[in-house]
């Protein structure tokens, strides 16, 4: 599902080298269904030229308020009125400024001043060097801005143009992207605080060796992204995997599932809804050596025992908070045979109200999986897709069994 299919953008471009990133953003925003009108400052064209923009775009960039192609010259009305947001992206440390007074002396700012304020939200992307960031003058600004109801996106941190390292590089085209589909999607798990675990857990034999599972933790991240852009203040506990974090979300990392558990049961005090998506490992060796098992020193293979982790889930389940509907808990299942009678059978188990079953040697590390959601009512399938739009769905499957979409 392509959040940003069909929507309008205007596209501002003001004066600043992260006019660059503007030329993947806008090819980035045109991949995912969009359209965009390219409007640009003068200082802007200093940077990238019009004809840049005009071929990504496949639309004439316009610059000038007195342009002619405009039949009733009012470019800064016509523009601007079918759009479903106008983005500045750069904006510089100049046309903030020139936001926060309502200044109108180039087509960009006089379209931003034009805007039905209602109808057509501003977002903005700063891009400057650290020391304008920095300036009282821009922090007082961008802080006014956001209570004039603009949309400010935070920047970026590192190597800048100038030589000097620090706050202020614009958002990466991809992270403004995210940006966005966040901003349209709808908040249905406003004010909600979500524990998510994801990944598989790792238990060690010895300091080489472990006992571990082909978990990828795609779909807990997939989860734990579709809950904050939904609203939600999410943590999530991940197991050793090799992914990047969703953005505005809290990771707390950890190794074994005795690790695991004591992370869950530290936060779960404070939320609203337990996601439990990890593969926990069942068992772990009861000792770890310190030195590594060496073949010549055993005859044969040597013998390990194993203890039972503790069940994460049915811990949280079992919590009064929990109990009392206070704390809505979800759990998956990874089944290789008989996905729904398996399912059914472990929601009870497990004590919850929704389970959601998957075939964990058909999805494993990849972007696509199929679900099957378990609850009182009877079983409702959710057809193969990418984890992704799956975990869309499902957020708002849970938003509505707690009755807050
Ligand atoms: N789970 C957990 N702690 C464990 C084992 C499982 O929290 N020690 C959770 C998983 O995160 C998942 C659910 O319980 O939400 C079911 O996990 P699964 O591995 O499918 O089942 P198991 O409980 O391990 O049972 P089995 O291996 O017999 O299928």
């Amino acid at each position: 599902m392509k959040q940003l299919n069909n929507k309008h953008f205007v596209l501002g471009l003001t004066g600043g080298i992260a006019c660059y990133k503007a030329a993947e953003l806008c090819r980035s925003l045109i991949k995912q269904g969009a359209t965009v009108q390219v409007v640009m400052t003068d200082a802007a064209s200093q940077f990238i030229t019009p004809v840049t923009m005009q071929a990504l775009s496949d639309r004439p960039v316009f610059s000038s308020q007195w342009d002619p192609r405009q039949t009733n010259n009012m470019a800064h009305i016509n523009l601007s009125r079918d759009a479903d947001a106008i983005l500045i992206a750069p904006a510089s440390a100049d046309f903030v400024a020139k936001l926060l007074h309502g200044r109108a002396d180039d087509l960009l700012s006089l379209m931003c001043l034009a805007r039905p304020i209602d109808k057509v939200p501003l977002i903005i992307a700063p891009a400057m060097n650290k020391e304008m960031w920095a300036n009282p003058a821009t922090q007082r600004n961008t802080a006014q801005l956001k209570l004039d109801g603009v949309h400010v996106l935070g920047v970026g941190v590192g190597d800048q143009a100038c030589g000097e390292v620090g706050d202020g590089r614009m958002l990466e085209p991809f992270e403004i992207v995210e940006e966005l589909e966040s901003f349209f999607t709808k908040k249905v798990l406003k004010g909600k605080h979500v524990l998510i675990t994801a990944g598989p857990t790792y238990e060690a034999i010895d300091p080489v060796r472990g006992i571990t599972n082909l978990s990828s933790g795609k779909m807990g991240f997939a989860i734990a992204k579709a809950c904050q852009r939904a609203g939600a203040f999410v943590r999530l506990i991940s197991g050793p995997v090799a992914l990047n974090s969703p953005r505005g979300v809290e990771r707390i990392n950890v190794t074994s599932a005795q690790q695991m558990y004591q992370a869950v049961l530290e936060r779960v005090s404070q939320a609203d809804i337990f996601v439990a998506t990890a593969a926990v490992a069942d068992w772990r060796a009861s000792s770890s050596g310190e030195q590594k098992i060496k073949k010549m020193n055993t005859s044969g293979p040597p013998q390990i025992d194993l203890v039972e982790n503790p069940d994460i889930l049915k811990t949280v389940a079992q919590l009064p908070k929990a109990k009392s509907g206070e704390l809505y808990c979800v759990g998956f299942a990874a089944e290789s045979e008989e996905l729904q009678t398996l399912a059914v059978a472990k929601r009870k188990s497990k004590g919850v109200p929704l389970l959601v079953a998957n075939l964990g040697p058909a999805t494993f590390g990849r972007d696509e999986n199929a679900l099957l959601l378990v609850d009182e009512t009877g079983v409702r399938e959710l057809a193969w897709a990418s984890k992704d739009e799956l975990a869309v769905e499902l957020v708002g499957e849970i938003s509505r069994r707690i009755g807050s979409s």
